[in-house]
């Protein structure tokens, strides 16, 4: 123990993925502020490179952001990097002995990995590679199979996949912290979903979403325009209770016409709290209900940590709102008390975005994120374009691009200040539901509680037939 708390400045490589290269700086970020820490990057930093290295964290630190990432593939501490092999070993000769010994002591047992981007090496030059690291004092010894500590030779030679450089462009050693998240892309793949509809939310790109906004256990989370789920289904797996609202009928009851190859209707049990239930984490369900996202049906009161969602850009569903063409304009106050008028109109995407601002500004607590995304045509897109709101501060904007023309881009805003006109006691009334620490227990035994009842509730209920 004395020796590992006598180790200083450490430095960590990050190895990230590369596809979604936009969306991965604002994970890193998100998931460091979820900790309190700042994004440090060190000299050279550059954002589309498959290595990062990071100054200013803890081993720990680091094992947060890995629990959580699925834009990152692993992380190790760094012990000497440098543009050839002779860097590398001036750079590892001259690492702090007391940083490395712990990890090299006569009764250890270790394993060294080779890693090349952008370049496959053949099994004898990794075992070189290997052989050539002879001047490292490990004192342990080799166990493949299952040893304490593993190491990593990596080597980068460029992204470009035509000009594959003979040498590399860089080389990094290090010690394994930990591997990411990227096994939920697969253990949470739509293809094997219970529930799904034609525009559910790809899982990695649910789970960015989830850790752009910050989702952490016991939030409250909210998808105006839910559909099947999928970003509810990230948001519970980080541990938030969940709820939303769509306006469609159907794919709230798990009616209609399947989304699957060779299967005409849904089955009985196709819904999204059969979707959290595959997944363990049915106990976050707060409920989904029909509502139109166009109106105000929330008490005044900052009711959610994160609203998170993807619109209708009405291209595989259409954007529409309940009310007829007479209706006038009617301020955010007022349309609470109106009547409902089951004749849809069309919605534009311009009040999709204002409405969803507006909700967000209502009903976030301070702090609270929301994160969404932006249908574009690429040919006319410019920044301001982005809708703002004063009481949103936008904190990142990535790019997907669709085709030539299309794209959409990932925003994220985090609110600042409330609403001017917002009842003040409507926010002392609601502190419980605060995001700070110290309320977080309060809510677990909430909702628990509420969940227990509903699920012993809905068992009762099958008993009955009903
Ligand atoms: C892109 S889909 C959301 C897909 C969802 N993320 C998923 O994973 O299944 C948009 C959803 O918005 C719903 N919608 C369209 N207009 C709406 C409105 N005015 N209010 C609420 N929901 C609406 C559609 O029924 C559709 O389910």
């Amino acid at each position: 123990m004395a020796a590992l708390a006598r180790r200083s400045c450490l430095q960590f490589l990050l190895h990230l993925a590369q596809d979604n290269l936009d969306f991965r700086l604002p994970e890193i970020k998100s998931l460091l502020a979820l900790l309190g820490k700042s994004f440090s990057p060190t000299l050279n930093f550059q954002e589309k490179a498959p290595f990062w290295c990071l100054d200013g964290l803890s081993e720990d630190d680091i094992k947060h952001v890995m629990a959580r990432s699925v834009c990152a593939k692993s992380a190790f501490e760094l012990w000497g990097h440098g543009k050839t092999h002779s860097e590398l070993k001036t750079s590892l000769l001259n690492y702090p002995a007391e940083n490395m010994s712990p990890f090299m002591q006569k009764d250890s047992t270790y394993r060294i990995n080779v890693y090349t981007f952008n370049k496959t090496l053949e099994f004898s030059e990794r075992i070189k590679r290997i052989d050539d690291m002879e001047y490292l004092p490990f004192e342990g010894t080799v166990n493949l199979k299952n040893p304490q500590h593993v190491f990593c030779l990596l080597e980068d030679y460029g992204t470009d996949p035509n000009n594959i450089p003979e040498h590399p462009d860089h080389v990094y050693f290090g010690r394994w912290i930990a591997d990411g998240q990227r096994e939920l892309i697969r253990s949470h793949s739509v293809k094997s979903r219970h529930f799904i509809g034609n525009t559910s939310m790809d899982a990695g790109l649910s789970f960015i979403m989830a850790n752009h906004a910050k989702v952490k256990r016991n939030d409250v989370v909210f998808d105006p325009f839910v559909g099947t789920g999928s970003l509810l289904v990230a948001c519970s797996q980080f541990g938030a209770y969940v709820c939303g609202t769509d306006i469609d009928y159907n794919i709230i009851h798990g009616r209609g016409r399947s989304s699957r190859k060779n299967q005409k209707w849904r089955g009985p049990d196709e819904n999204i709290r059969a979707n959290l239930r595959q997944y363990g984490t049915e106990r976050l369900y707060l409920d989904i209900m029909v509502s139109d996202a166009s109106k105000a049906v929330w008490r005044k009161a900052p009711l959610f940590d994160v609203i998170i969602t993807d619109p209708p850009y009405g291209i595989r569903e259409s954007t529409r709102r309940t009310g007829s063409h007479k209706d006038a304009y009617k301020p955010w106050d007022s349309a609470f008390a109106e009547s409902h008028v089951p004749v849809s109109q069309a919605y534009h995407l311009s009040d999709i975005f204002k409405d969803l601002l507006n909700l967000s500004a209502h009903h976030l607590v301070l702090g609270g994120r929301l994160v969404y995304w932006l249908p574009i045509y690429r040919p006319d897109y410019s920044e301001e374009i982005v809708p703002l709101h004063p009481c949103l501060q936008l904190l990142s904007n990535c790019e997907q691009v669709l085709s030539s023309h299309t794209s959409r881009r990932l925003i994220t805003m985090e609110k600042i200040k409330e609403p001017e006109e917002m009842d003040n006691q409507a926010h002392q009334l609601d502190s419980r539901f605060s995001p700070y620490e110290g309320h977080n227990a309060f809510r677990e035994k909430y909702f628990s509680g509420v969940n227990k009842r509903c699920i012993k509730e809905d068992s009762q209920a099958e008993v009955n037939g009903q």
